[in-house]
């Protein structure tokens, strides 16, 4: 038997409604912020990923799905969707009389990663991207939608980190301090640590190592290396989310897995999770689109990982009711009558009800069995008497009250 690829998952109809119902929020809540839905290709010429996520994350250098195409181009699937938007909105120069665009997407991403519980290979994220601004109030309002979005979908109990990178500049003057801090107490790095040391030294503090965890709590504080303006703005956005009633934790350690961010980074996390206990993440990337070959577009934005917020449901016991809603099942006593059963079930689907019938030959009886089976709230019987006398049998699966009306009265049935 073919198995499916490892770390990709199946999304079956008992499942599917609590998907239905996350897209459906995705849906309203950015309606309610005046966001627009964007949709990239799923593949893209991996320099649009390899020259913004960094050389140096373990997205570009150990997790992208690369192949060389039959023409000799390195394709990649996306692993995210910022810098996708990013080339797309520079190729279809969306922002030449726009100078603020708010969009959001919906659809997997693809990163070879060991799979474990809540970690899949391909992957889906619900995200949103404020493009144009570097104003502290589009960070605000930026995670305030992410808040939003998680109170509707009745997620109470969870944990929104912030932090701030300050400007490139500040961060290559924080990276020799903490290369310096770190270097004087290497003999007790995690050997994972010491390897990022050299290479992306600002993962090292989000090392889940308990060693390197206490070693890391008197490493320097990013904060204290960032230039006026960056606290200024950082200060703002803390001020207009408290104003806001939003609960946050500044936490100086929070640098996020990708390279392209500048100033506010913050992050969404769970206990429910586990290991992978961050739901969703985002920050400001002001650089990104120059990296693309575009002009300085400042802009903020976040993802959440949908396989994520759904461990976090099921165990809030919050998932989706899968019972079917069928409204009619129409059974029919001899196949000789399905001609009848098609201009019934045409009438009701064109008022918008659900209707089966079945189309496997099933007998009377096993007939009656798949209405209960499949919960039908009324079954209309069709035998040979109805079909003589122009009519139709109804009844009521909850009251087994059964009326038999005319069939051009059917129009007029409501239920
Ligand atoms: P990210 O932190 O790499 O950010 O991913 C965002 C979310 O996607 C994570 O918090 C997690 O819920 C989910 N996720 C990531 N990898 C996996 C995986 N292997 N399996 C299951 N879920 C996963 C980004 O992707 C940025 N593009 C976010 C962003 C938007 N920043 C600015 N704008």
């Amino acid at each position: 038997m073919i198995q499916a690829v490892k770390g990709t998952k199946d999304i079956l109809p008992i499942n599917v409604k609590t998907w239905q119902f996350l897209e459906e929020k995705f849906r309203l809540i950015t309606h309610r912020f005046s966001y627009n839905e964007m949709r990239t290709p799923i593949f893209e010429k991996t320099e649009v990923f390899s020259r913004t996520v960094g050389d140096e994350t373990d997205i570009v250098n150990k997790e992208m799905y690369t192949f060389i195409d039959k023409g000799g181009e390195s394709i990649t699937l996306r692993p995210e969707q910022t810098a996708a938007i990013a080339r797309a909105i520079i190729q279809n120069n969306l922002l030449q009389d726009n100078n603020l665009l708010k969009v959001w997407y919906f659809g997997s991403y693809f990163r070879y990663e060991r799979p474990q519980k809540g970690r899949l290979r391909e992957f889906h994220q619900f995200g949103t991207e404020c493009i144009g601004s570097n104003t502290p109030e589009s960070d605000a309002e930026n995670i305030i939608l992410g808040c939003e979005l998680i109170r509707e979908i009745g997620i109470n109990n969870y944990s929104l980190l912030i932090n701030s990178l300050g400007n490139e500049n500040d961060r290559k003057n924080y990276k020799e301090k903490l290369i310096s801090y770190l270097k004087s107490n290497s003999l007790d790095l995690s050997e994972e640590s010491i390897q990022r040391l050299e290479k992306n030294p600002l993962r090292v503090l989000d090392s889940k190592d308990p060693v390197d965890i206490e070693l890391l709590k008197n490493a320097p504080n990013i904060i204290d290396t960032i230039e006026d303006s960056s606290l200024k703005h950082f200060q703002k956005v803390l001020d207009y989310l408290k104003n806001s009633n939003i609960n946050y934790e500044i936490n100086h350690k929070l640098v996020r897995g990708l390279d392209y961010y500048s100033d506010t980074v913050f992050e969404f996390q769970s206990n429910e999770l586990g290991a992978q206990n961050s739901f969703g993440g985002g920050g400001r990337y002001n650089t990104l689109f120059a990296q693309l070959g575009g002009k300085n577009i400042p802009a903020i934005g976040f993802a959440m990982g949908i396989e994520r917020l759904i461990i976090i449901l099921e165990s809030l016991d919050k998932c989706k009711d899968n019972s079917n809603s069928l409204d009619f099942y129409i059974v029919v006593s001899s196949s000789e009558y399905s001609n009848y059963a098609f201009k019934i079930a045409d009438i009701l689907r064109k008022n918008n009800y659900s209707v089966y019938f079945d189309l496997t030959n099933k007998s009377f009886k096993s007939q009656f069995k798949d209405a209960n089976k499949l919960n039908s709230n009324y079954t209309i019987i069709i035998g040979e008497n109805e079909v003589n006398s122009n009519s139709i049998s109804i009844k009521n699966m909850k009251t087994s009250e059964q009326i038999l009306i005319e069939f051009n009265k059917l129009e007029e049935f409501k239920i």
